[in-house]
């Protein structure tokens, strides 16, 4: 694989500051112009896909892990994310007709090398549970998907809040500007050797065939779901 630092070289991220961050964390603090995140767009397309790298710096801002804004995907459009380096954690969420009342939200734990893909209709953030740690995620995506950041900038941020105590342990609270937020269930992703997605490729490298979902996500609807992507924990 070409390394991650080649294909960034001479590009510019996209800043997200704490000034920009102000409206979804639960408690904003500290410098404005701390940046929390840096993604790069675009390193690589293929095929009517996007591949970009996130950056996600460590650091708690007062108890709240570092995270990204959150967005939903219109048009039933497919995400897959990868573990570059560093650890991750994506709390996904989806609701039928109204943003405030979440039908279901999962918090899904991913190491390097591991992939997630965030099946129609979900809204995910990601969050780096290490402090003395950066997290480095890739993604592809189709070009035809748009990002709706709305009910993350209304409600505040995702249906839970990520913290983590003195003593080093994960807190979920739930957000109170939702009107129903459902008990978070833990999952692992897992390798779906149907559609050759493992983990010892990295997502870099992966086909166009292996990719298809991301443009044609209603033929695989049925097969993407919670249950065939993801391991209970
Ligand atoms: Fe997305």
């Amino acid at each position: 694989m070409e390394d991650f630092r080649e294909l960034i070289k001479n590009k510019k991220p996209q800043s997200r500051t704490l000034e920009k961050m102000k409206e979804v964390l639960k408690e904003p603090g500290g410098e404005l112009s701390r940046i929390i995140y840096d993604v790069y767009r675009n390193v690589a397309t293929a095929d009517n896909l996007r591949y970009d790298l996130t950056f996600l710096y460590p650091g708690k801002i007062k108890d709240e892990l570092p995270k990204t804004y959150g967005h939903y995907h219109k048009n039933s459009m497919m995400e897959i994310m990868e573990v570059v380096s560093g650890k991750s954690l994506w709390l996904i969420q989806k609701y039928e007709n109204d943003p405030k009342i979440i039908k279901e939200a999962y918090l899904i734990e991913a190491k390097k090398g591991e992939k997630a893909i965030f099946p129609t209709n979900f809204g995910a953030i990601s969050i780096n549970p290490r402090e003395e740690e950066k997290t480095v995620l890739s993604n592809w995506v189709s070009l035809k998907t748009e990002s709706d950041y709305l009910p993350y900038k209304q409600f505040h941020g995702a249906c839970y809040y990520i913290l983590k105590n003195e003593s080093g342990e994960i807190i979920f609270e739930k957000n109170p500007n939702y009107t129903n937020v459902p008990e978070l269930i833990k999952l692992k992703p897992k390798e779906i050797p149907e559609l050759e997605i493992t983990f010892s490729k990295p997502l870099y490298e992966f086909s166009a065939g292996q990719l298809e979902f991301l443009n044609n996500p209603k033929k695989y609807k049925n097969i993407l779901t919670i249950e065939n992507c993801y391991t209970k924990i």
